[in-house]
């Protein structure tokens, strides 16, 4: 019997060790010198990543089948990444989910762990972060930082962290059990010199630590769907082109990725037309990707094909065209805006009563006077 308590031993030991390897410091920790950063990145979707946390998240993982008949988060891998029972979280039968009295699960996609990521595994169905092994050592991208009493300061090799590559580990795509790529991001993410990191984190006034002035730093709160898309409006042009009886309407996708991305979204373009005292509002342009199966629309994880896609795609110039003559005086109101969850599934999902799932929100508007 002993070689076999030996064998036992060693391998809890090397759980033990792997355990170990996947501590990361808390995001509270960076708080004390990176204050401005971390106020910024706690409200962001990326520290709200949980279904705790996130009210559309928690509705879909209420039906998902590996919450329902699993007991198992696969999700932790992007959702919860910093977990100290990652492993458990994916593995069937471990019974280990996303609690609210685990700092580690609500930490979220968190500082340490951002700074951590050395390389991404590129995989058909979804990619995979790997880590550097030792804690307190972080990829930075300043030319001239100074030390930090807290932590080392990674240079070399951080490339990933200026090119966006940091990203596409969880935001290049995933896929679901019938090869259907539920959401997908352009990973190609160049354009015109702007990359995931540049559009999403621009720089912004304010010093990156307490330690030394500096006049700005890159924005840690996300901006995107839910937040902040106020800092991406340049990169979406709407114009307006009169003809004689009628008029169109350009939306001119800057972006190196559709306009929205997550399924569950719908981008709405609203049109009126001020005459006087009198507003005559035309016909919703609506913008929706639908993933479905036997043609009709279908939960993420049981879809099996796209029945619909009119969102406006990377690079696109979209061209709705309105039948309505405009005569001098008038002034044309173009709003464009999203739901982020498509108001034919908010009851379903029993969302109805979460402002979140249920508020249009207005990303540009735009007024046009003739
Ligand atoms: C490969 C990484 C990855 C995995 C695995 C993953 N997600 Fe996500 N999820 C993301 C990313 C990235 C986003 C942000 C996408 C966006 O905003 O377009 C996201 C967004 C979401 C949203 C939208 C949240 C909101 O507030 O609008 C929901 C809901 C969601 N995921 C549920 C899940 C569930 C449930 C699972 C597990 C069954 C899961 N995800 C697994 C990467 C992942
Ligand atoms: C005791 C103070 C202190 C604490 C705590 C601290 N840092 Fe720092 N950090 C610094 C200083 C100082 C710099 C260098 C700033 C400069 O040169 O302007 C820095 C720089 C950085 C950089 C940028 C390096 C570069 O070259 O771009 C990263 C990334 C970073 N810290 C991450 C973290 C994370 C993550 C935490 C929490 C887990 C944390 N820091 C906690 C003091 C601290
Ligand atoms: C460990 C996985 C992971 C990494 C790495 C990651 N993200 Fe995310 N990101 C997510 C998940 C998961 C969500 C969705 C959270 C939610 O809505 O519940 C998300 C959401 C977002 C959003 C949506 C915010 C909003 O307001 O709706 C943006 C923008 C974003 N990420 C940008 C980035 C950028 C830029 C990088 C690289 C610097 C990055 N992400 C790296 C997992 C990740
Ligand atoms: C989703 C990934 C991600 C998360 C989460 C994240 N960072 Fe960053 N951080 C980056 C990237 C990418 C850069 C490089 C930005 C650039 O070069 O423009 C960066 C830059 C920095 C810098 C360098 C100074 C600067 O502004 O360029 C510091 C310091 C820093 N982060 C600290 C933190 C702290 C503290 C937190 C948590 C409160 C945090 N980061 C969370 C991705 C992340
Ligand atoms: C040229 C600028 C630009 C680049 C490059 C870019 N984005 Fe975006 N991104 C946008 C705009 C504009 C939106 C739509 C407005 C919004 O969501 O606030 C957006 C939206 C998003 C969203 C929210 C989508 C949703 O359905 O909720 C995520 C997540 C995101 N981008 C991640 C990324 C990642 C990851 C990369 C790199 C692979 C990237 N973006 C590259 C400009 C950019």
């Amino acid at each position: 019997m002993k070689p076999l308590v030996l064998l036992l031993l060693l391998f809890s030991s090397l759980l033990v060790a792997n355990d170990k390897a996947r501590h990361y410091s808390s995001s509270e920790d960076c708080k004390a010198c990176h204050v401005q950063i971390y106020n910024e990145f706690k409200d962001s979707m990326h520290a709200n990543s949980t279904p705790q946390k996130d009210a559309i998240h928690a509705s879909i993982w209420d039906k998902h089948p590996q919450n329902v008949k699993q007991s198992r988060y696969g999700c932790g891998k992007c959702h919860t990444p910093a977990a100290d029972d990652l492993d458990n979280m994916q593995t069937v039968g471990k019974k280990a989910m996303p609690m609210i009295d685990n700092v580690t699960h609500q930490e979220g996609i968190s500082c340490a762990y951002c700074h951590r990521i050395k390389s991404v595994e590129l995989h058909a169905k979804h990619n995979t972060n790997i880590m550097t092994d030792k804690e307190k050592r972080y990829f930075g991208t300043l030319n001239d930082h100074m030390n930090s009493p807290y932590h080392e300061i990674l240079t070399e090799g951080n490339e990933h962290m200026k090119n966006g590559n940091v990203c596409i580990g969880c935001h290049s795509h995933k896929m679901n059990s019938s090869n259907l790529n539920v959401c997908s991001t352009n990973i190609d993410n160049q354009m015109n010199g702007a990359n995931c990191v540049s559009c999403h984190m621009p720089k912004i006034k304010g010093t990156v630590s307490s330690l030394k002035d500096r006049d700005q730093h890159a924005f840690h709160g996300f901006a995107g769907s839910h937040f902040h898309s106020d800092m991406l409006t340049k990169y979406v042009d709407i114009s307006l082109l009169r003809e004689i009886d009628d008029f169109v309407v350009n939306i001119d996708n800057r972006t190196s990725h559709a306009l929205l991305l997550h399924p569950l979204r719908v981008a709405v373009l609203k049109v009126s037309v001020t005459r006087g005292a009198k507003i005559t509002k035309l016909k919703n342009e609506v913008f929706v990707r639908i993933i479905g199966k036997d043609g009709k629309p279908a939960m993420p994880w049981a879809a099996n094909t796209t029945l619909k896609d009119t969102m406006i795609q990377a690079n696109e110039k979209r061209s709705v065209k309105y039948d309505f003559k405009i005569i001098k005086g008038d002034k044309v109101n173009v709003v464009l805006g999203w739901f982020l969850v498509n108001p034919k599934a908010v009851d379903k999902l029993g969302l109805s009563q979460e402002k979140v799932a249920t508020e249009f929100q207005v990303f540009k508007e735009q007024s046009f006077e003739f």
